[in-house]
This record gives structure tokens, C-alpha cells and sequence, in this order.
């Protein structure tokens, strides 16, 4: 699909993967739309560049997701709740903000006639499958969170959407993205934890879960690559590292790098919290037969993330 010339609105935009999809259209000359509401997203995240538009507001509001797409080809449909580990704590949150929200955006898009959506989806769809590394094909097992379970419902609509109205939909399913802009996840958990005190730390879990993670500019390298690449209906790929790392061999490496040596005092059991899948690992055979290769290593990854938070200090208070 040739993206070239194109309108698009970034949902989530002021966001952490959001935020990077724009600065790419900008690099790319596209004229942009963020539509965000800011509940995670980010003031200094938002690309200023002449020809981007910000619109200030919730999914929720059909009236104002109406007025944001009218004179759009594409969108980037990335805003979502995507608080996995306390998903528990708000169960309508899930529904309101990851399924509701993406049917706002796609009768907004039918209302003006705009048919191309690209979805941040995630690999804990897979929830713990029995195939590793678990290709985009594997049978959907039981759903074990409601993080998950919003997005399985999402991926159906925008295919339901796709079959319905003759939409084209991109559907990614990210592993755990690192990099510049991360504000949530299990790094800064630990950043947070070791700059309040570095002689001690509590990890949720045996430390064993073993997860694939991606550098956040070779996640939007792929997303770019396979929308512009394919054409079909229903475009569904797998997106990062097969290379993964254990939460164990993750501290070790934030430890060397901030310079601590932290007791370690493990909560216990194979899962972090409930719906945690102790080993995710995504066959990205069908992504990389695009031609696309991640350019960063798990290592520069880690080591990435951590120079942002420590240039950002100010995100130790939040969260
Ligand atoms: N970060 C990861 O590792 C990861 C992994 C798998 C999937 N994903 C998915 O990728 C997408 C982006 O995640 P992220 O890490 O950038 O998260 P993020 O929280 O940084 O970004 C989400 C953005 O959406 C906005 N938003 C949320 N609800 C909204 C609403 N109702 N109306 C308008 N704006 C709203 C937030 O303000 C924020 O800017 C999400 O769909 C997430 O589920 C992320």
C-alpha cells in the first residue's frame, strides 16, 4: 500500500509507540492528526513540526473522533490502555478504552469513507500457547487477561470491519517494546525501584519468565515495512525479536549499568502477576520475509531505554 501523499491520524500519537509512528509520517512528508486524551500520553512526546494537527480528546466522544478523521486516508489506530501487569484493578477500562474506543474509530472511519487502519495488537493474544515460537497461525488458546482478551475482541472487529465493509487492516502483535519515550513496563519498574534504593529489590515472580522484546524504532521499521509491502484485506504479522530474555539476565543488565548490586527478594511462583505468560516468544518468519531485520540487539535495546530514563528523571515520580 503506498502511504505516500496520504492524510493520516495517530490515535495515541502523544503516546510511546504512537509518537514515534508520527515523527516517521513527518520524516516521510505525510500530513498528520494526533488524537489523544493524554492519560499516558506525553506533552513533550508531541511532534511540533508544521502539517501536524493535535486534537485533544477521548475515543470515547464518537462526536469528536468524527470530526478528527473527516478529510483522512489512514489511520494509525494505537491509542489504547495498554496497562497489562495491573489490568485487573479496572476491568471496564479494558473494554471502554481497547474495544469500545476501536469502534469509535472505525465508524468514524466508515462515516467519511476512510478504509486503511493499522492496530497495535499484542502477543499476549497468544496467552500461553503451546507452540513456541508461536507463529501468527497458532489455535487461540484460553484468555488469561482482560489486557488481552480487549484486544482479541479488537482484532475481531477490525476483521469483521474488513470483511463488512471492504476495509484494509494492518493488525501488529507487538512483543514488549523498549527504547526512547518508554514509560511502562518491567525496566522502569526496576529504574524506579533501584534509584529509591539500590540496596534492595522486589521482583514479582521466580525472575525465570523469559519474554521477546523490540527496540521501538525497528518496531516502526517493520509497521512501515509490511503497510507498505502488502495490500491484502487482513494483514496480520508477528512483530519483534525472536531473541528473548529472562527476567533474571534483564536486572543483571540494568544492574551493571546503573551501577548497583541490589539484594534481590523474589515474590515467588512462575507468573509476575495473574494473566502473566512466563514465555513468550513470536515467530516472525512471516515479517522478516519482507525483508525486514531488527538493526538494534536486545542488549542495545535495554541499554537504550535506560539512557532515556536517565536523561528523564522527572518519569521516576509518575506511575
Ligand atoms: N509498549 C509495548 O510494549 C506494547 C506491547 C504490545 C502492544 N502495545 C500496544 O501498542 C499501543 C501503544 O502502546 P504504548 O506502549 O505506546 O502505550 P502508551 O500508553 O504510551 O500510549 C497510548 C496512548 O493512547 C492515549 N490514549 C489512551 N486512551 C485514550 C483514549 N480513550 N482517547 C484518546 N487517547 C487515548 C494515551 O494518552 C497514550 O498517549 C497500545 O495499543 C498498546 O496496547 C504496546
Amino acid at each position: 500500500m503506498e502511504l505516500t501523499g496520504k492524510s493520516v491520524v495517530v490515535t495515541g500519537g502523544a503516546g510511546f509507540i504512537g509518537s514515534h509512528i508520527v515523527d516517521s509520517l513527518v520524516a516521510r512528508k505525510n500530513r498528520v492528526t494526533i488524537l489523544d486524551d493524554f492519560s499516558t500520553g506525553r506533552e513533550e512526546f508531541v511532534n511540533r513540526s508544521a502539517g501536524v494537527a493535535l486534537v485533544r480528546g477521548d475515543l470515547l466522544d464518537q462526536d469528536l473522533v468524527d470530526r478528527a478523521l473527516a478529510g483522512h486516508d489512514f489511520v494509525f489506530h494505537f491509542a489504547a490502555n495498554a496497562d497489562i501487569k495491573d489490568n485487573l484493578k479496572h476491568p471496564r477500562k479494558n473494554v471502554e478504552q481497547n474495544v469500545v474506543a476501536t469502534q469509535n474509530v472505525l465508524e468514524g472511519m466508515r462515516k467519511h469513507g476512510i478504509k486503511d487502519i493499522a492496530f497495535s495488537s499484542t502477543g499476549s493474544v497468544y496467552g500461553e500457547p503451546e507452540i513456541f515460537p508461536t507463529p501468527e497461525t497458532c489455535p487461540f488458546p484460553i484468555q488469561t487477561s482482560l489486557y488481552a482478551m480487549s484486544k482479541v475482541a479488537a482484532e475481531g472487529m477490525l476483521t469483521s470491519y474488513a470483511i463488512g465493509y471492504e476495509f484494509r487492516t494492518w493488525i501488529f502483535r507487538f512483543v514488549s517494546m523498549l527504547g526512547p519515550r518508554y514509560t511502562h513496563g518491567h525496566v522502569i519498574d526496576f529504574w524506579r525501584k533501584l534509584r529509591k534504593d539500590p540496596t534492595r529489590m522486589e521482583v514479582l515472580g521466580n525472575g525465570l519468565q523469559q519474554k521477546a522484546y523490540c527496540h521501538v524504532l525497528d518496531c516502526v521499521d517493520a509497521i512501515f515495512t509490511v503497510v507498505e509491502k502488502t495490500s491484502g484485506p487482513i494483514n496480520i504479522y508477528n512483530l519483534g525479536h525472536t531473541d528473548t530474555l529472562v527476567v533474571n539476565d534483564s536486572i543483571a543488565l540494568i544492574c551493571a549499568e546503573l551501577g548497583v548490586k541490589p539484594k534481590l527478594e523474589y515474590t515467588g511462583g512462575t507468573r509476575g502477576w495473574v494473566g502473566d505468560s512466563p514465555l513468550i516468544m513470536l515467530d516472525t518468519t512471516k515479517l522478516r520475509a519482507l525483508g525486514w531485520a531488527p538493526k538494534h540487539s536486545l542488549r542495545d535495546a535495554v541499554v537504550d531505554t535506560l539512557r532515556f530514563l536517565d536523561e528523564n528523571l522527572h518519569l521516576a515520580e509518575i506511575g
